[in-house]
């Protein structure tokens, strides 16, 4: 499938969602510390969704129970607040927020390290997030899109990481999840062409340990690293611009 091409009105209502979805994210910023629970930040991003007229997408989506994702050490991503998750000092967590405005998307999401967080834990979350911030690089009229998954495996593999292969980013804007998938490794073949007008997310899952994964059988939802390893993930929404790429969500 060909990835979509936004019309100027369309990208203007995805930058307006983009710029909702990071003053929620901000709102985590703002109240994340150790000794609440995930449920307090599943509260906060409800209410200010709502509070600046948006809606949580993850809310109901193909039956998610909550308004947002927060996936704590060893689970890759989709975790299911919780008040029975409590953050404790040196836990890492990913905190996931789309939002939709007036019916267009923006998704991204943030590494939080709470208290004092191991050394391996630190280099793991700051790893992730260069490899994201390396891979945007890629993102400009003519290039192609596997080559950000191309960069972002280089440079989590130098750094002794592994990328979960499989979980990939994806378009966004007029729903949830569009064409084109995102790879976050190398594949055979340059993908598609990147056009003014593309808008999708990079969203790289980064394990300190072996990249296989399983789903929770409890909630069908859970995304856990198999060995028990840490996992960190940073997501953006970009938008190929003329010259190269605009940030809407980060
Ligand atoms: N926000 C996630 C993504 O980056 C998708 C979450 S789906 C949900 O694509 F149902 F778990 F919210
Ligand atoms: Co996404
Ligand atoms: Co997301």
């Amino acid at each position: 499938m060909k990835p979509i091409i936004k019309t100027a009105a369309q990208v203007e209502k995805i930058r307006r969602a983009g710029e909702i979805n990071t003053m929620v994210l901000d709102a985590v910023d703002a109240m994340i510390r150790e000794g609440i629970s995930t449920e307090d930040i599943n509260r906060t991003v409800h209410q200010k969704t709502l509070e600046l007229g948006g809606v949580p997408a993850p809310l109901n989506f193909e039956g998610f129970p909550k308004s947002v994702c927060t996936s704590v050490n060893d689970i890759v991503c989709h975790g299911i607040p919780s008040e029975d998750v409590i953050l404790a000092d040196g836990d890492i967590i990913n905190v996931d927020v789309t939002t939709i405005v007036d019916g267009y998307y923006a998704d991204a999401s943030r590494m939080y390290c709470i208290g004092s967080v191991s050394p391996e834990a630190r280099k793991l979350v700051d790893v992730t997030k260069e490899c994201l911030e390396l891979s945007l690089k890629a993102v400009h009229p003519g290039g192609y899109l596997n080559e950000i998954g191309a960069i972002i495996q280089e440079h989590a593999e130098k750094n002794g990481f592994s990328v979960v292969p499989d979980i990939c980013g994806h378009g966004v804007g007029l729903d949830f999840h569009e064409s084109p998938l995102v790879f976050h490794i190398k594949r055979r073949g340059r993908g598609p062409k990147l056009e003014p007008g593309m808008i999708f997310t990079i969203e790289p899952m980064i394990n300190s340990g072996e990249s296989d994964w399983f789903i929770d059988e409890d909630d069908g939802w859970t995304v856990w690293t198999e060995d028990g390893s840490l996992s960190a993930q940073w997501e953006y929404t970009v938008l190929v611009t003329e010259n190269g790429y605009e940030i809407l969500a980060k």
